[in-house]
């Protein structure tokens, strides 16, 4: 069998160096958050020592958890709502594989989020209560942005359920259901900045408020598309 024959380089930038610069945007968007993180905390071995609290070190892990998983989902918004555009630029005929296994990493890094909070809460007051983070109790203001941290969770394990499962189960309507992942990509802003701790960081403001904004610009063109 014969190899697929590669499509010839367009004039300008060839589609190699065109893939090469997409991975450098997208690893930068994904350092800068972690290195400001990192710059924040001064590293991580010494939250593990006996200087600080049980659970100290879970927490601070979390944190970082929190970063990339909400930039992967950034990623993962752009890469879905402009797939073919995206495709077409970097010379490949389809990037679906690409969008599925981000989508995938995306989940599991922001389920490890809870997973480490959930840890560093247990080594903390020595109690193992998983309900108080899968479901916060809501009240105060900090449970309350816990809670829509939870709710937001469940949104994006809905949206990809309905990726996975809605083309056979609901084909009318898995295409709707997947757009909840914008609804959980504001609500997760709203839930790391008012209750996180890097995000005060003017860096990360800049940062993740053009991270919205450009969602919104995405999510905007794709809305006009359908109506027209
Ligand atoms: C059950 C679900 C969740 C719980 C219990 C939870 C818990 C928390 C807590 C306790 C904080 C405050 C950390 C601090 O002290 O700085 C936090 C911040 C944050 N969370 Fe979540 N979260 C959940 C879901 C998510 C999800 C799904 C994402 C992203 C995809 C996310 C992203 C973030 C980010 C980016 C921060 C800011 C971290 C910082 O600036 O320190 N969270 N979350």
């Amino acid at each position: 069998m014969t190899a697929p024959a590669r499509p010839l380089d367009p004039p300008g930038v060839p589609y190699a160096l065109r893939r090469r610069l997409a991975l450098a945007g997208a690893l930068f968007l994904v350092a800068l958050p972690l290195g400001v993180f990192w710059a924040e905390v001064g590293g991580l071995s010494h939250y593990f020592s006996a200087q600080y609290p049980p659970g100290q070190g879970a927490y601070i892990m979390m944190r970082a958890a929190g970063h990339l998983a909400f930039v992967l989902l950034f990623l993962q918004l752009v890469l879905g709502s402009n797939v073919r555009a995206i495709a077409r630029w970097v010379g490949r005929p389809s990037l679906l594989r690409l969008h599925r296994a981000l989508g995938g990493t995306t989940l599991a890094v922001a389920l490890l989020h809870p997973i480490l909070f959930l840890w560093a809460r247990t080594l903390r007051s020595g109690l193992f209560e998983p309900l108080k983070v899968i479901l916060p109790p809501p009240g105060d203001y900090y449970h309350n942005r816990l809670l829509l941290g939870a709710v937001c969770l469940y949104l994006l394990m809905a949206a990809i359920a309905a990726a996975i499962y809605g083309p056979r189960l609901l084909p009318r309507v898995w295409r709707r259901v997947h757009l909840l992942n914008y609804a959980a990509f504001f609500g997760l802003w709203l839930h790391a900045f008012s209750i996180g701790s890097e995000t005060r960081h003017p860096v990360l403001v800049v940062l993740y408020g053009a991270m919205v904004v450009l969602v919104i610009a995405f999510g905007l063109r794709r809305l006009l598309g359908a109506i027209r």
